[in-house]
């Protein structure tokens, strides 16, 4: 058990934030795995001060039991602040407001937000104060090792200084986008010299993955996401393992093609069919990634979901192959 602000957290896993991919259909479905804490894609300032409708829909979802953080960009303490009034007036139900300081993409770094706030960490603390001035919910912040250079211990006095409830850090440099072993050696015993709750990220697919990014940080929790796509159970073997020891095995052939069903059903439900399984054509294939003679599943269901019917047809398809195997 530990503590987000005022919020009690019973367990160690958070749905990290990714743009694209953790809509509301998709934290409910892997939030039911277990899920203690989940986060938004990340939301424009901007685009909430200028009543985008669009940004506006990342924000007004219906909150399900699990701990829900709104993630804000933005470089601009005054319009964060605006934000974040507007976020809770959309949705009084959000827990607490989360900043993006590590987004890599050039769109948004050139705006002096996402990572680009780790080569100015003054103005890194100063948005958190001001956020803190318009709510009383906890306030976090996700960071990275650095933008170019490692500057992140820097970064973390900053925002602690400025009151920020707990740190998310994935352990990869901006430079270093998604590719190659994430530095967990740099965050060695981390959160001994932090006065705030730790999440660690960087390349969690697997149970042990997370007992070992756990066990070198001295983190409160760890975050789940690219290694969630495509295999939700892995939430529930991180949970089971901190809650009885237990290491369950993976799942089976037949049920992914369940995991996989029900997690298009509730993006359905979200975004209507035609965008659902648009979306669907780069998770689907995650679901078999890890299977003997997969390739063509991965392949077809990449190239020819149109609608729900149409990936049961093909998952029923190959599931006769499969059994004949
Ligand atoms: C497609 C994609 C979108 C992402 N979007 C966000 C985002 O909106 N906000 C954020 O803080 N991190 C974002 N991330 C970073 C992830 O939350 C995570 O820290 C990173 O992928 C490292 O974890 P992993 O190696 O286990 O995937 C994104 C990552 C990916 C792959």
């Amino acid at each position: 058990m530990w503590k987000l602000g005022n919020i009690e957290i019973k367990g160690r896993i958070v749905l990290a934030p990714m743009a694209g991919i953790t809509s509301a259909g998709y934290r409910k479905y892997l939030n039911s795995f277990g899920v203690d804490i989940c986060v938004t894609e990340m939301v424009s300032d901007m685009g909430l001060i200028y009543k985008n409708k669009e940004t506006e829909s990342y924000v007004t979802f219906d909150k399900d039991q699990v701990v829900t953080g709104v993630q804000l960009f933005g470089s601009n303490p005054e319009n964060i602040k605006k934000a974040t009034e507007i976020v809770l007036q959309l949705n009084r139900n959000i827990d607490f407001i989360d900043v993006n300081m590590g987004c890599p993409v050039p769109k948004v770094t050139k705006t002096g937000a996402g990572s680009s706030l780790m080569l100015h960490p003054k103005l890194a603390g100063d948005i958190i104060r001001a956020i803190k001035e318009a709510t009383n919910k906890p306030v976090t912040a996700k960071i990275r090792l650095g933008y170019n250079e490692v500057n992140f211990k820097e970064v973390i006095k900053e925002l602690e200084a400025a009151g920020v409830d707990a740190i998310g850090i994935h352990a990869r440099t901006r430079k270093e986008l998604y590719s190659g072993e994430p530095h967990y050696e740099l965050l060695k015993d981390l959160r001994k010299e932090m006065t705030v709750p730790l999440m660690v990220s960087g390349n969690i697919y697997t149970l042990d993955d997370a007992i070992k990014a756990l066990e070198i940080t001295g983190a409160e929790a760890v975050m789940v996401a690219r290694g969630g796509v495509g295999n939700p159970f892995l939430i529930k073997q991180i949970k089971a393992f901190y809650e009885t020891g237990e290491r369950l095995p993976n799942p089976s052939f037949l049920e992914q093609c369940e995991y996989c069903l029900e997690l298009a059903k509730a993006m359905v439900e979200e975004k209507g069919e035609l965008t659902a399984m648009r979306i669907y054509r780069s998770i689907a294939p995650k679901f078999f990634a890890g299977f003997a003679n997969s390739r063509t599943l991965r392949t077809v269901l990449a190239t020819s979901l149109t609608t729900y019917q149409s990936l049961i047809n093909i998952l029923d398809e190959f599931k006769q192959e499969y059994l004949k195997m």
